[in-house]
C-alpha cells in the first residue's frame, strides 16, 4: 500500500499526487506554510486524507512553536496556524473535522506546556493516520456486500488509497469486492479538469491488478445505455444530515443518469465527512478553483488564454438520487437523517 503521508524528524512528508502516474515523489514540508500550499495546489487531495495532512501540519507548527519567531503567545499562535490550515480549501468538511478533533486536544492539555502539546498532536495525527486505515476496510467490508459477482462498476476522481491514508472510501469498497472476485469491471471517469480518474486511479488500480477502463467523463451516459454497468460508487467530500452530497463535479450528472438508466448510485464515505449540523446540503461551500484548471491540459491550453470559464470543483447529489450510503459503521438506506444521526452518534 502506497503512503500518501507520514512525519519524518522534522517535515511533513508528501506523496505528490500532482506528478502522478509519470513520477512517485515525496516532497518535504518543513514548514505548516508549505503543508498549506501543497493541500491548496491539490498536491495532496481526497477528503479525509486532506484532514489528516493538516492534523500532521498542526503538530508540525506547534513543534516549531519555539523556534519561530511569531510575538504571538502560544494560544495566538496555535489558532493561527490552525486557521491557515483551515483556509487551504473549503468544500470537504473532513478537513475541519480533523481541525477540531487537534483543537480539543489543545484545549485539555496546552497547560502542560508547547512541547508536550506539540508531541501529543503528533501523537494523535499518527492516530488518525491508522483510523483512516481501519475505517477504509470497514467501508470496504461494509460496502462489498451490495454488490454481486461479476460487478461492472463506474466511479469518478479518486476516492482510493491516495485520496485517504491508505485502502480508500469507494475504491475501498471495490477492493474489497475484487478480493472476493466479484469485480469484472471498473469503469473510471476521467474527471476533468484535474484528471484524478485518468491520472490516479486508472494508475491505482493498475498497481492492484483490478480491471479497469478508462472513459472520459462525456461518454458515461452512453456506456450506461450498453448496460455495461451494474452500479455506481462514489466518495464524498460533505454529506449533509438529509444524505444531500457534495463531491467532485460530474458526480451530480452520474447520478441522474443512474436514476434514468434504474442503476444503483451508492455513495461510501466516513462518518467523518458526514455534517450533521447542516439539515440539506444548499449551504455547503463549492470550491471554485483557477480558471486556468480548465484552459488547460497537461500545462498546455486547449483553449484561447483569456477564455471565460466557470471551474467548480464539486457539485451537490440530491438525497433523493442516493440508492445508500455506505459508512464504517453501516449501510444507510433512505430516509437517511435518522440513520446517519444515530450512526454519528454512535448508538
Ligand atoms: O478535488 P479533490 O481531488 O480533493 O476531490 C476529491 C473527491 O471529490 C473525492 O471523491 C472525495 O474527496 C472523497 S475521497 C475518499
Amino acid at each position: 500500500m502506497i503512503a500518501t503521508v507520514g512525519f519524518d524528524d522534522d517535515a511533513v512528508v508528501l506523496l505528490d499526487q500532482s506528478r502522478l502516474p509519470g513520477q512517485v515523489q515525496y516532497q518535504r514540508c518543513h514548514t505548516p506554510e508549505q503543508v498549506a500550499q501543497a493541500i491548496r495546489e491539490m498536491k495532496v487531495r481526497g477528503a479525509p486524507l486532506i484532514g489528516v495532512v493538516a492534523a500532521f501540519g498542526l503538530a508540525l507548527a506547534m513543534l516549531r512553536y519555539q523556534s519561530t519567531e511569531s510575538g504571538l503567545d502560544m494560544d495566538q499562535y496555535f489558532n493561527s496556524q490552525r486557521e491557515l490550515l483551515a483556509s487551504t480549501r473549503p468544500t470537504a468538511v473532513n478537513l475541519f473535522w480533523a481541525l477540531e478533533r487537534m483543537q480539543r486536544l489543545y484545549r485539555d492539555e496546552s497547560h502542560l506546556g508547547a512541547r508536550h502539546v506539540a508531541l501529543r498532536l503528533l501523537q494523535e495525527a499518527r492516530s488518525m493516520y491508522q483510523e483512516d486505515i481501519a475505517v477504509n476496510r470497514a467501508i470496504g467490508e461494509n460496502g462489498e456486500a451490495l454488490l454481486a459477482p461479476g460487478s461492472r462498476i463506474m466511479t469518478i476522481c479518486n476516492a482510493g488509497s491516495l485520496a485517504t491514508c491508505g485502502y480508500g472510501t469507494a475504491l475501498g469498497v471495490i477492493r474489497s469486492a475484487h478480493a472476493r472476485h466479484k469485480i469484472e469491471m471498473v469503469w473510471a471517469c476521467e474527471t476533468r479538469p484535474v484528471l484524478q480518474g485518468a491520472r490516479l486511479t486508472v494508475w491505482e488500480l493498475t498497481q492492484d491488478n483490478i480491471p479497469v477502463t478508462l472513459i472520459t467523463d462525456n461518454m458515461a451516459g452512453y456506456t450506461m445505455k450498453l448496460g455495461k454497468v451494474d452500479a455506481i460508487i462514489v466518495g464524498a467530500d460533505r454529506i449533509a444530515a438529509n444524505g444531500d452530497t457534495a463531491n467532485k463535479i460530474g458526480t451530480f450528472s452520474l447520478a441522474v443518469l443512474a436514476q434514468y438508466h434504474s442503476i444503483p448510485f451508492y455513495v461510501a464515505a466516513p462518518l467523518s465527512t458526514v455534517d450533521v449540523s447542516l439539515p440539506d446540503g444548499h449551504v455547503i461551500t463549492i470550491e471554485e478553483r483557477d480558471q486556468d484548471e480548465v484552459r488547460r491540459c497537461a500545462d498546455k491550453y486547449i483553449t484561447v488564454p483569456e477564455a471565460r470559464v466557470f471551474n467548480p470543483a464539486f457539485d451537490l447529489t440530491p438525497h433523493d438520487l442516493i440508492s445508500a450510503i455506505i459508512t464504517e459503521s453501516g449501510v444507510i438506506k433512505a430516509p437517511f437523517e435518522s440513520g446517519l444521526r444515530r450512526l454519528k452518534e454512535g448508538r
